[in-house]
């Protein structure tokens, strides 16, 4: 009987397999999505607009120990349905986002093994989402992946904006290039020390946006990374295919599953307008509903802090100037502090007054607490307890001190990448945290992994992080983590992670630059995971008077304010020292009215490499703010003021790269320029070679009288 049952079923499935391949349409129409079985291997394929973008592909998995799950599959119901949901997220680029696809499950069965995989797929007007599904079942129950075998077969030799694929770090300066240019600039360009963990020439790191000859956008990344490892794409050149490469554990292994499981979605946005880039949900509509009950904890906040000087080397992080004490031998009351401690009570205070000044909402201040003098590189268990304060640093008096000023201190915790020691100290570290005041951390992982021969990026390290947020949600403590991996639209599910680093960020234009592209590139690649703690704001562009440090900042100051707007992040910090900031306070006025919360986003002008232009509207008022980045390249453009409602009038402040402005040669000048703008004005706005522009503007008043409308060539 059994037997005859089990036939039934092989015969019900053969004859759903005969059937013809499976497709799907975006809500718009514009894409459609094939799934088919191609003699047992499953294959997708993906059109735009009538045309091919991601040519027949195929999925399945290498496993260890056991037959892979690659090909011999038959296919059982095909199950379409819509979902069509507006939610309101607890913060983020607009207050409300539409979650709108059709969805594909196909349901798969492996004849030989009897092992089933299904794969699942969302369409949207602007991409799709697909994973694998392991029902609980007899067959599998545990497995360990060797290798994903994901494929994404492009149509054409397309030009990309991409980094190298690293199992630790997202700290590199991106390309643009031809895909098939990519293997001979890694070789030429990219070093390889012992601080990187490549894989190939031919690995590149998601987001991993490109644009085909016929002008067509395809990003690739991937979304809720959770339980599994973090997927990089090896290129073929032959095929203009990339396939997954995921990150590996200490012993090679990719992946270890236990059923039911599922991958995290494999995205692409496809779009012919690179503003639909920048406008795309697509992750974050990817990730499961807000995990936590009562968010009425988790705010956006604007904060300064002890951090450029000790990044710049003008103070340093460690209270006591003899290196390698040990911790557990010392007493730091008896340690005579060298001069150059960073996060003393007098300078943290110094801070706090001149940010309360200006209304922050938190002062971050690294280098507080023991174990600074023998942290790094150490493939140590015990290296910071995260709860003992050094001597100078008055933990309660300074945080009454900001208290009494409106503000609190933001809480540091370098885990020096000692996890292990991390999990071990959490519970305390965060009701440390409780107990004295704070709300927020900023979170680090330098150096190599503890458990040795662990990577950043693997699964071990993911679900660390992740555990570390949640924790933190029982904490009601906010998260801003660096050096962890590349965000994958978590943020969702858990709105208390309200910043990560995980690319290259400000710090870099301390250490020998960073090219101007960067900040026209990020919005269509890192971020489109999760915002950044970017830490723009710097105002002192030559460096080379800190001792030691020989770097220049290569951007004009125009630029880095529009950076708080053109890098959305509900986490914005103020990066530079209150004395950079004293010298010109006029344009610091930005940065001070420039909000953390918005009710609405319009992408005005955006090209990945070149240029961004987004308006943005303030969530707690009628104001609105504009930002422009270029790249190395001079560029004029023509900014409508249409996005403002009809028929109102508006002051708008200008602040401009000045006429002789030049990220290399004058980078610090700048004009500020006043006038009435509507709905219908327009402006001619030069942007110099890696600068920019701001723009905030609030509703006219009475008193505004004397203000002249804004001239076209202002
Ligand atoms: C690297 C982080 O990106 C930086 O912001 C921090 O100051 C140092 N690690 C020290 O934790
Ligand atoms: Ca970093």
């Amino acid at each position: 009987m059994k037997r005859l049952i089990l036939s039934l079923v092989a015969l019900v499935a053969l004859s759903a397999a005969a059937l013809k391949a499976q497709t799907i349409t975006s809500p718009d129409g514009n894409l459609s999505f094939t799934f088919s079985l191609n003699e047992g291997v499953p294959t997708y394929s993906v059109d735009y607009k009538g045309a091919p973008v991601i040519l027949p592909s195929r999925l399945g998995f290498d496993l260890n120990g056991t037959s892979d799950l690659l090909d011999g599959f038959t296919a059982g119901e095909a199950v379409k349905s819509s979902f069509d949901e507006t939610w309101t997220p607890v913060w983020g680029e607009e207050t409300s986002i539409r979650n709108h696809y059709n969805e594909l499950l196909v349901q798969l069965t492996q004849t030989f093994s009897n092992r089933k995989m299904n794969i699942r797929v969302r369409l949207y007007n602007d991409g799709y989402g697909l994973r694998y599904e392991f029902p609980r079942q007899r067959s599998l129950k545990y497995f360990t992946v060797a290798e994903e075998r994901t494929e994404f077969a492009l149509t054409g030799d397309h030009n990309a904006f991409w980094m190298p694929g690293d199992y630790d770090t997202q700290e590199y300066d991106y390309f643009e290039s031809k895909l098939s240019e990519m293997g001979a600039i890694a070789a030429a360009h990219v070093s390889t020390n012992s601080s990187t963990t490549r894989f190939s020439d031919w690995g590149v790191q998601t987001a991993l946006t490109m644009k085909s000859a016929e002008g067509i956008y395809i990003t690739l990344h991937e979304a809720a990374l959770v339980d599994y490892s973090c997927m990089h794409l090896l290129y073929n050149p032959e095929t203009l295919t990339f396939t997954s490469w995921l990150t590996p554990d200490a012993i090679g292994n990719k992946a270890y599953l236990q059923t039911p499981a599922k991958t995290p979605w494999r995205t692409a946005v496809i779009t012919d307008d690179a503003r639909e880039l920048l406008a795309s949900r697509l992750t974050l509509n990817l990730n499961e509903p807000c995990a936590i009950e009562d968010t009425s904890w988790i705010k956006p906040v604007k904060y300064m802090g002890v951090w450029w000087e000790l990044i710049t080397g003008k103070t340093n992080w460690s209270y006591a100037a003899e290196g390698n004490i040990k911790l557990a031998e010392v007493d730091y009351a008896d340690l005579k502090p060298h001069n150059r401690h960073g996060a003393n009570n007098e300078n943290v205070k110094r801070y706090i007054d001149f940010a309360s000044r200006y209304g922050f909402d938190q002062l971050l201040v690294e280098g507080w607490n023991v174990g600074w003098e023998d942290w790094f590189g150490q493939h140590k268990d015990y290296v910071f307890d995260f709860v003992t304060p050094y001597p100078d640093f008055n933990l309660p008096e300074l945080q009454k001190y900001a208290n009494e000023r409106g503000m609190r201190l933001m809480m540091h915790h370098e885990t020096s990448s000692s996890v292990r020691n991390y999990e071990r100290h959490l519970d305390k570290a965060y009701q440390f945290m409780v107990d004295n005041g704070y709300n927020s951390v900023k979170s680090g992982y330098v150096g190599n992994i503890f458990p040795r021969g662990e990577y950043h990026y693997g699964q071990l390290m993911n679900n660390h992080y992740l555990y570390a947020i949640q924790k933190a949600a029982e904490y009601k403590i906010m998260v801003n983590a660096h050096e962890a991996v590349r965000p994958t639209g978590l943020c969702r599910t858990w709105p208390n992670l309200i910043g990560n680093e995980s690319a290259r960020g400000t710090e870099y234009q301390s250490f020998g630059g960073t090219h101007p592209h960067h900040v026209t590139i990020l919005p269509f690649t890192r971020l489109q995971g999760g915002p950044m703690d970017y830490t723009p704001g710097i105002f002192r562009m030559d460096l080379t008077d800190i001792p030691g440090n020989n770097s220049k900042v290569l951007s004009t100051l125009a630029n880095q304010l529009a950076l708080y707007v053109t890098l959305y992040s509900p986490l914005q910090m103020a990066a530079d020292m209150p004395e950079n900031y004293e010298r010109y306070i006029d344009a610091f006025q930005f940065i001070v009215d420039v909000p953390v919360e918005w009710s609405e986003s319009r992408y005005l002008m955006a090209e990945p490499g070149d240029y961004v232009v987004i308006a943005r509207k303030d969530k707690n008022s009628e104001n609105w703010f504009v930002g422009g980045v270029t790249d190395e390249n001079r560029r004029t453009l023509s900014l409508s003021f249409d996005f403002l409602p009809a028929g109102k009038e508006y002051v708008a402040t200008i602040y401009a790269d000045a006429k002789d402005a030049d990220y290399e040669t004058n980078p610090e000048a700048y004009r500020i320029v006043e006038g009435k703008v509507n709905g219908k004005s327009v402006a001619q706005i030069a942007m110099a070679r890696g600068g920019g522009f701001a723009i905030s503007i609030r509703e006219a008043t009475p008193a505004d009288k004397k203000i002249k409308r804004l001239k076209k060539n202002f």
